[in-house]
C-alpha cells in the first residue's frame, strides 16, 4: 500500500490512475479504524479497481469546545489495518497542506444541515462538506463510500454532490455493530466500562421503537417518549436529540409514514454518541 502525504502528489497519482483507465473508490475517514471503517473499505473494493483511504482529522468540522485535540489517533495501526483489507493507497495530508494560510472557502449545504446534529454542532457540516469537496477534487474518485451511522452526513454529502454536479457516486453502507449492538465508533474508546454498558441503551431504544411500529404505533410523540424514557433509565445519559424525520429533507415528521428516520444523539458521560434506524422501507432509493 502506498502512503501519500502531499496534496499535489495525491492529485498527480490519481490523475495517472484515471488516465490508465482505473476506477477509483475513496473512503474518507478521520482514522482510528474499527470494523465499521474496514467494512467501508471492503465495499469500496467491490466497486472499483483502486481503493484510496484518506486519513485526516479535519479541524474545521469540530466546534471550539469539541474533542479535536483528544480525538483518538493511531496512524501506524490504521495503515496496517487498511493494507490488510486490500487498500491500495492511503492519503494522509497535513492540516497546513489542506488549509494553507489564505484558505477562505466554504462549501455549505443549506437546509438538510439545519436539523439534528446541525443544531447542536452549528459549523460541523460546513466543515464536512468543505473537506469532502476538497478530497473529491484531490483524489477524483469515481465512487465514495460513507457509513449510514452518520446518516445525516451521508444525506448532506449526497445533496452536495447532486447540487454541484460532482462526478462521483455516493455509496452508503449499513452501520456495523459490536456483538451486543453498540454501533461502532471511534469515540466508543472514550467510554469507561460502566458507560460502555449504559451506551447499549441507544440500540435498545431503536429496537423498542421498531417493535412499537411493528405493533401499529406510528405517532412520533409516543415513539419519541418511549425512546427517551428508555435512554434516560440508563445511567450517565443525557439526550441531545431524539427525532423522527424525513430521511431526505431531515425535517421532523409527526407520524411514521413511508420511510422515516429515527435519529438519536446521546451523551454517555462526556462522550457524544449517535445512532439511527429507518422505521420503514429502504432509504437510499430516495436520496
Ligand atoms: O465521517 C467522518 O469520518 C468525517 O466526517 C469525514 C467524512 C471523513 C470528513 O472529515
Amino acid at each position: 500500500m502506498e502512503v501519500i502525504g502531499l496534496v499535489e502528489k495525491m492529485q498527480q497519482a490519481s490523475e495517472n490512475l484515471r488516465l490508465s483507465g482505473k476506477a477509483l473508490a475513496l473512503v474518507p475517514t478521520m482514522g482510528f479504524f474499527h470494523e465499521g471503517h474496514l467494512e467501508l473499505m471492503r465495499v469500496a473494493k467491490k466497486h472499483a479497481d483502486i481503493v484510496v483511504v484518506s486519513i485526516f482529522v479535519n479541524p474545521t468540522q469540530f466546534g471550539p469546545k469539541e474533542d479535536l485535540n483528544t480525538y483518538p489517533r493511531d496512524l501506524e495501526g490504521d495503515l496496517f489495518k487498511a493494507e490488510n483489507v486490500g487498500v491500495d493507497l492511503a492519503f494522509v495530508p497535513a492540516v497546513h497542506d489542506m488549509y494553507p494560510d489564505r484558505f477562505q472557502t466554504t462549501v455549505s449545504v443549506q437546509k438538510a444541515t439545519k436539523h439534528l446534529c446541525g443544531l447542536s454542532r452549528p459549523a460541523h457540516f460546513d466543515g464536512v462538506t468543505t473537506v469532502v469537496a476538497k478530497l473529491f477534487n484531490i483524489i477524483k474518485p469515481h465512487i465514495a463510500v460513507f457509513g449510514q451511522k452518520d446518516f445525516q452526513q451521508l444525506v448532506v454529502v449526497t445533496r452536495m454532490v447532486q447540487d454541484l454536479n460532482m462526478d462521483v457516486r455516493i455509496v452508503g453502507v449499513p452501520t456495523v455493530r459490536e456483538p451486543d449492538g453498540l454501533a461502532m465508533s471511534s469515540r466508543n474508546s472514550f467510554l469507561n466500562p460502566l458507560e460502555r454498558e449504559s451506551a447499549l441503551c441507544l440500540k435498545k431504544s431503536l429496537d423498542l421503537a421498531r417493535n412499537l411500529v411493528a405493533r401499529g404505533e406510528f405517532q412520533a410523540s409516543i415513539l419519541i417518549k418511549g425512546v427517551k424514557e428508555m435512554i434516560l433509565s440508563s445511567p450517565f445519559t443525557e439526550i441531545d436529540y431524539v427525532n423522527l424525520c424525513d430521511p431526505v429533507s431531515m425535517e421532523n415528521v409527526q407520524k411514521v409514514e413511508g420511510e422515516t428516520l429515527l435519529a438519536l444523539a446521546v451523551r454517555v458521560g462526556k462522550t457524544r454518541l449517535i445512532d439511527n434506524c429507518l422505521l420503514s422501507a429502504k432509504l437510499l432509493r430516495r436520496i
